[in-house]
């Protein structure tokens, strides 16, 4: 590709996850861009800062001479955690940033937008480092645009009214998942995991090296809520054996009876979706489990959860395709077979940590992946919130054992030949 191609893709990417951050929150009334549910979730105004700001403290001020922050302010609100750039403001207290205003952070958008279109069309500019950083920023547009869909869910969720994000069609349907479940079956030996491509993965996911694997078996689809209401129905809740001890103790505190999102009403069981309260299909997939839920599930089951090293070796070269945000939020091309990828993130039994003779970048950029690397737990695969274009067979996404407000379901694992 020729460097004047090259930054005509940029333009059209860059342009494009901008304009479809715009029509996630297009269903939204202005009441709805400043809440935060809990501690977890940020208010979708700050989500439309932040990956403003992002381009201009990472970019704009290290390529543009003598470069004006349009709102000086904004690095003291919408910084979310990278020390070395400046003073982080408190993640717990993003609901309570009234100001700027909505409004005015869509034209914040619009300036910063300009400014990086401007850097990018002037001549010479876009070397190799550059085309780097912007890629990075559309990366980390498309991590809060899933993220504005999963926290909107939860700020929605806990309205006792049950609004509707987007009416139509829950998350998922469309994809049947109430086949019997197959067993793939792997030999053991050595496999390659990760990728040496810098300039097309994040650092979490390199370099490329080699994982002994001993013989394995992973299911040819996720668990689906009809499997998991027989988990419940079982005591899945109740029978402490099933549970790892932290979880066993997460159940007991947080009174965990059920998946997040799901009630049982007349003998019929609900759950909340961005289309509002809807009954629960048992074709498809769980989701809003946590990791100690997912792990339960596969002990009851006389399963396991994969590795990640497992669930990257098996399918590694299933094509991306599935049901992704665009599918969701677009209706476009319902995905009518089951995929690997999309619909829901699945938990792996694999703590995130550095993979080895992996480096930790320099300075803010060490900050973006490397320094979460404890007390996570590895998922795979990408869901109905993750843009298509984002997730790749090494793509590493994590998140604390207890939590489930993601898109997060279960894939099944066995140790052994068929
Ligand atoms: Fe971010």
């Amino acid at each position: 590709m020729s460097t004047v191609e090259q930054n005509i893709s940029l333009v059209k990417d860059f342009t494009y996850s901008r304009d479809l951050t715009r029509r996630i929150v297009e269903p939204l009334e202005v009441e709805d861009f400043g809440i935060q549910a809990m501690t977890d979730v940020s208010p979708p105004k700050w989500h439309l800062a932040h990956t403003t700001w992002f381009y201009e403290d990472f970019i704009l001020k290290q390529y543009k001479e003598n470069y004006n922050y349009v709102f000086e302010d904004t690095r003291k609100l919408f910084n979310s955690y990278y020390e070395t750039l400046s003073k982080p403001f408190p993640k717990s207290q993003r609901g309570l940033i009234s100001r700027p205003t909505v409004q005015q952070i869509f034209d914040y958008r619009n300036k910063v937008e300009e400014q990086v279109l401007e850097l990018l069309n002037e001549s010479g500019q876009v070397d190799e480092q550059l085309t780097f950083f912007i890629r990075l920023g559309i990366w980390h547009e498309q991590q809060h645009q899933e993220l504005l869909l999963t926290d909107m869910k939860y700020n929605f969720s806990v309205n006792p009214l049950l609004p509707v994000y987007k009416e139509g069609r829950a998350e998922t349907e469309g994809i049947t998942f109430h086949q019997p479940v197959e067993w793939k079956a792997f030999e053991e030996g050595l496999t390659l995991v990760g990728t040496n491509d810098a300039s097309g993965s994040f650092d979490n996911e390199q370099p490329e090296h080699k994982h002994y694997l001993y013989p394995f078996q992973i299911a040819n689809r996720p668990v689906t809520n009809g499997e998991y209401i027989a988990f419940i129905e079982d005591g899945g809740y109740t029978t402490p054996d099933y549970w790892l001890s932290e979880g066993w103790s997460t159940v007991q505190e947080e009174e965990w009876h059920a998946p997040l999102y799901w009630w049982k009403e007349d003998g019929t069981w609900y759950h909340f979706t961005l289309a509002g309260a809807q009954p629960l299909d048992k074709t498809q997939p769980v989701s809003h489990v946590s990791y100690y839920e997912a792990d339960a599930f596969a002990r009851w089951a006389g399963c396991r959860l994969p590795s990640e090293q497992e669930w990257e070796h098996a399918f590694k070269t299933e094509n991306i395709e599935g049901n992704f945000l665009e599918t969701y939020l677009y209706d476009e091309s319902r995905a009518q077979h089951n995929t690997v990828f999309g619909t829901v993130w699945e938990w792996t039994r694999s703590p995130y940590s550095p993979y080895p003779e992996s480096a930790r970048p320099d300075g803010a950029l060490g900050e973006y992946n490397a320094k979460f690397m404890s007390n996570q737990m590895v998922l795979r695969g990408g869901s109905t919130a993750t843009p298509q274009g984002h997730i790749r067979p090494t793509y590493r996404n994590f998140f604390h054992p207890d939590k489930r407000w993601q898109f997060s379901g279960i894939r099944l694992a066995k140790d052994g030949r068929v």
